[in-house]
């Protein structure tokens, strides 16, 4: 991956040292700054050691997100100590709306400019999508994790497919995308 996303400086990432963890390693690669959010520490040590030597850092969050008051006391801090995020990066297990409505108070407070909130959801909003949006001037995306069919036989997604897809998201900007494919939706997996 080169560098089409040089215009972001700070990112945050919900679901940092999961599938989601490469995508974290290439934004540091580019020289942002990732506020990395898991709650636990090895992870995110893993996070930080991957990351070494590259242009820019992780800053680790080990914390659950559905604290809101530690999840807004933590964004609150990190953007006045590095200044205000570009982009937010959330996979989160539900209840999602709580956590999703405290980062957006939160960015709000620091900036005026349009950021994107990337919002990674699983394969079932194909059925019971996801409606909350926030309000401007957050610029809301979501990405669907679907399925692949291969040779007739279907498969989850990797990591690596999910990191590509989200990653385009991003670069891409556009407002609904979906890694992989959702129909027919009898074949998935
Ligand atoms: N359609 C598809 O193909 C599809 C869809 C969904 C998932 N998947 C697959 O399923 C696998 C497992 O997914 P997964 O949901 O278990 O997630 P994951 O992406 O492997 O990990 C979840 C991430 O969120 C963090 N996390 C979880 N709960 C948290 C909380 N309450 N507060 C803060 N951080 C929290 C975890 O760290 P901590 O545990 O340290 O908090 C970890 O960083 C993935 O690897 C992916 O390949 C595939």
């Amino acid at each position: 991956m080169d560098n089409p996303i040089g215009w972001a400086r700070r990112a945050l990432v919900l679901g940092s040292t999961g599938m989601l963890m490469s995508l974290c390693i290439e934004l540091v690669n580019q020289g942002i700054t990732v506020a990395a959010i898991a709650r636990t520490p090895e992870g995110l040590d893993r996070l930080q050691l991957k990351s070494q030597g590259l242009e820019g850092r992780v800053v680790p969050m080990a914390l659950d997100y559905h604290n809101l008051n530690r999840l807004s006391h933590w964004i609150a801090h990190f953007q006045l100590i590095e200044g205000p995020l570009d982009v937010v990066v959330a996979w989160i297990h539900p209840p999602a709306v709580p956590v999703l409505e405290t980062i957006v108070a939160e960015v709000h407070a620091y900036r005026n400019m349009p950021w994107q909130l990337v919002h990674v959801v699983g394969s079932q909003n194909a059925l019971n999508p996801f409606s909350w949006r926030p309000s401007p001037p957050a610029k809301y995306q979501q990405v669907t994790l679907g399925f692949k069919i291969e040779s007739g036989v279907s498969r989850w997604l990797t990591d690596q497919e999910i990191v590509n897809g989200v990653y385009g998201a991003i670069v891409g900007g556009q407002e609904f995308s979906v890694v992989g494919t959702l129909t027919p939706w009898e074949k998935r997996p």
